[in-house]
């Protein structure tokens, strides 16, 4: 496999998404690479091998929505994945868009600064200088290569993008038809091939930033993937996903069970500002399953890096207060509260003293 940081998730999953195209005999729509039964399969895992290949869970807890997501890229309206940061948006997007059209990697970021020539096309200017503007002194942008080439496109974080900019997807969604009025001589607009739609993300913490204009929230089909509602899913993904990235960056170590339920019931805790009965402050930091993966990723580099032999509660204390306190100061007097209630109550269990231990070293 290819030296990269990180693969797209066609790359990554290829072998599955090779199995599932073999074993697929569903009936599949006009554009689409699977069957939408084994774009579900390809997302939410199998029990059995497909085709020898095993085929892995990826998105945990949203069963639901993920078949309805599914369902709606079947229909004419836009997708449009809302929830909290860290609940797997951009995770779902890529891997429907890896099923369905074989290709992540027509993405658009939004941001204050995204203007409608970096979604649809701009142009060459040496050749349009020398031939105006042509077909040719084109430079396709995400929009215009998904419509062309019947696939999705991917619209990260729709809502940090200005209105008026979003408000250019509507034609798009609506008449399917992209518009380019500076060509004279050739076609001076696009059809979009079958298989052709949007997935746009927004978080809702970025609510109100810019609005989605009414008329774009009618042709998108809104769908909330929720955090992990089942303590025991938290554990299973974030040792999961740890121990992935350990192997994957060729780190012997990995992540004990017992070690990562103490991560997810520290995060618990201190996100639901109780513990043990006991009521506490809850800090401002968003504490998401992605932030506690991060932080025991960071425990175990620094374990394998400075040569110790197994990731345990201390090294996991060592990156606490870099996950809790950010940019607020009233959470350190949090945390700090958090610890004292954890010291009366769980200093007798060795893993919980491991963990004080490492908060001391600290300096919290
Ligand atoms: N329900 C879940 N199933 C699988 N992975 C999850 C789930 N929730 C969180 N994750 C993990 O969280 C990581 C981050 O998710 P992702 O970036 O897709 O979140 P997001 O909702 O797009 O967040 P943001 O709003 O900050 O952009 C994923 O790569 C995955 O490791
Ligand atoms: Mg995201």
């Amino acid at each position: 496999m290819m030296n990269v940081q990180r693969l797209p998730a066609e790359q990554q999953y290829q072998q599955q998404l090779n199995a599932l195209r073999e074993a697929d005999t569903f009936a599949k729509p006009v554009g689409w690479q699977l069957s939408p039964k084994m774009v579900r399969t390809f997302i939410l895992g199998s029990d059995q091998p497909i085709a020898g290949q095993t085929i892995t869970r990826k998105i945990y807890g949203n069963d639901a929505a993920v078949e309805r997501a599914i369902v709606t890229l079947l229909g004419q309206q836009g997708l449009l994945l809302v929830g909290e940061p860290g609940t797997a948006k951009s995770l779902l997007s890529e891997l429907l868009t890896a099923a369905i059209s074989g290709n992540s990697t027509l993405t658009v970021q939004g941001s204050a600064g995204l203007f409608e020539e970096n979604i649809r096309y701009s142009w060459n200017y040496a050749a349009l200088l020398k031939s105006g503007p042509t077909l040719e002194a084109m430079v396709p942008g995400p929009l215009y290569q998904s419509m062309k080439n019947g696939a999705i496109m991917r619209f990260e974080e729709l809502t940090r993008c200005p209105t008026e900019v979003q408000d250019s997807l509507i034609p798009v969604l609506s008449d399917r038809i992209l518009h380019v009025p500076e060509i004279q001589n050739e076609q001076n607009y696009l059809l979009s091939q079958p298989g052709f739609n949007i997935i746009a993300t927004a978080n809702l913490n970025d609510r109100g930033v810019n609005q989605i204009s009414s008329a774009l929230k009618r042709r998108f089909n809104f769908e909330t993937l929720k955090p992990l509602a089942q303590r025991k899913d938290r554990i299973e993904l974030v040792l999961g996903q740890v121990n992935d990235r350990l192997e994957h960056d060729d780190i012997g170590l990995r992540l004990d069970q017992d070690t990562a339920t103490l991560l997810v019931t520290v995060f618990d805790e201190l996100k639901s500002g109780t513990v043990a009965g006991i009521a506490i402050d809850s800090p401002s930091t968003l504490l998401s399953v992605p932030e506690a993966i991060n932080l025991a990723v960071h425990a175990a580099m620094q374990c394998h890096y400075f040569g110790e032999q197994a990731i345990t509660p201390a090294h996991l204390a060592t990156y606490l207060q870099g996950a809790v306190i950010k940019d607020n100061q009233k959470d350190e007097a949090c945390l700090q509260d958090y610890l004292r209630v954890i010291k009366r109550k769980r200093s007798d269990d060795p893993l919980w003293q491991s963990f004080l231990e490492g908060c001391r070293n600290a300096g919290c």
